[in-house]
């Protein structure tokens, strides 16, 4: 191996007034807030507004801003009537990703300015959820629902996507677990995001990409990952032999371990009282099963490997969608839906930060280890030569 800078771990690529994150304290902060105190005095759309506009809201800039979001909801009936095209048993990621980037062709919009990529982000942020919810109704047979511009961004989501209005403590808690998810400095979707629109590309082709790099298993795609994991351990007795027989064979324990977090993550620990509290709600038992599996990866990998391990943001997030009656497909989606924001908001910075350094084109270098045969390169032989 000669490369010394595998996955750019480490390396400093550009400056952001986005967030932080103190990966030995574990704390996060958007835009100098902490997210703890978000979870407890926020709300999804504030949050959305404090990554985006880099400012606490006034009740009036807020309340505009609600109601553009609420606004832009709908999403045109041809596109309802494209996705209506799909398999049904299309992954929802493939189709978020490939709608997203339509979106640029349902409108004519202008995307070259500072102020137009505002209302970019706006529309991006307020269509996600619809469709993926349309995507839901839709492969379910059944009729897609209209957005209810009374309802939150959260519960019109929960309400679109089940066609009942959630109760408030429901709704609270889906709104927690999106100003969760909502920005993460430069993980592999938003650091994707921004370097294709370091290319000048628009809001739609930017996200479009952060959607595709969302869905792999070591990124978003781990909280649909920790479901089918519960679902497959299926009962609690069952957890502790299941986990330590993935360990000895060198496998994964999903919604375990960070790149960053060299502590518990701030935001599973939130999470985490959640999964608890719907637990106790619904008599479920998955919350009980996800603290098993936290536990014993735990000791676990202390034991054999002398390792620090601790839960991530996906571990407790996959019991807590399940608990709220969405399909484990969409653990992903809804990832998306809250990370749009954070998706946005650093698409603007890269295009339009103002003060120096301004990020620059990426273009990383490679360590070419491929064939070699000297000075000349090797001797290209016609194919009638080759047999
Ligand atoms: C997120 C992740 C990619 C971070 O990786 P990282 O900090 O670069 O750590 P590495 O993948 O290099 O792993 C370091 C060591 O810890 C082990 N490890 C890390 N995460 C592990 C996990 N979830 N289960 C078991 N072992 C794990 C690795 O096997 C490796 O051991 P080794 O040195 O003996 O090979 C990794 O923890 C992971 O794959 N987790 C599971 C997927 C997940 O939940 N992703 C969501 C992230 S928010």
């Amino acid at each position: 191996m000669k490369t010394k800078n595998i996955g750019l771990r480490g390396i400093e690529v550009a400056d952001t007034r986005i967030s932080n994150i103190d990966g030995e304290k574990g704390r996060l902060i958007y835009r100098g807030y902490d997210i703890v105190d978000l979870t407890k005095y926020s709300t999804f759309e504030e949050t959305a507004y404090i990554l985006i506009y880099d400012q606490l809201p006034t009740t009036h800039q807020l309340n505009e801003f609600k109601s553009k979001l609420s606004d832009a909801r709908s999403i045109p009936r041809q596109m309802q009537r494209n996705m209506s095209n799909w398999r049904k048993d299309a992954d929802p990621m493939d189709m978020l990703q490939a709608f997203v980037a339509a979106l640029a062709g349902y409108y004519d919009e202008e995307f070259s300015t500072k102020e137009a990529s505002y209302d970019r982000a706006i529309n991006l942020v307020a269509k996600v959820p619809t469709i993926v919810s349309s995507w839901q109704r839709l492969r379910s047979g059944e009729e897609i629902i209209d957005p209810d511009p009374s309802l939150s961004h959260a519960g019109n989501f929960l309400y679109m996507m089940s066609g009942n209005r959630p109760d408030p403590e429901v709704e609270k808690i889906f709104d927690t677990c999106l100003i969760l998810h909502a920005d993460h400095t430069f993980n592999a979707s938003t650091f994707t995001a921004r370097q294709v629109a370091s290319t000048r590309a628009h809001m739609y082709s930017a996200s479009s990409a952060a959607i595709g790099a969302l869905s792999g298993e070591l990124h978003g795609g781990a909280n649909t990952e920790v479901m089918k994991m519960l679902l497959e351990i299926d009962k609690q007795e069952n957890v502790e032999s299941w986990v330590k027989e993935r360990l000895s064979e060198g496998q994964k324990i999903m919604g375990m371990g960070h790149a960053v977090y060299k502590t518990f993550d701030p935001r599973a620990q939130v999470l985490k009282e959640m999964s608890r509290r719907l637990a106790a709600k619904t008599g479920q038992r998955w919350f009980d099963m996800t603290e098993g599996v936290e536990t014993t990866t735990m000791s676990e990998m202390k034991l054999k490997k002398d390792m620090d391990i601790y839960p991530n943001v996906d571990l407790y997030s996959a019991s807590i969608y399940y608990m709220l009656g969405i399909p484990v497909d969409l653990n992903t989606p809804i990832f998306a839906i809250s990370r749009s924001v954070g998706w946005a908001a650093h698409i603007i910075e890269e295009k339009f930060a103002e003060a120096a350094p301004k990020p620059a084109l990426y273009r990383p270098k490679a360590v070419y280890v491929g064939k070699y045969c000297g000075p000349e390169g090797c001797e290209y032989k016609t194919i009638d030569l080759r047999g």
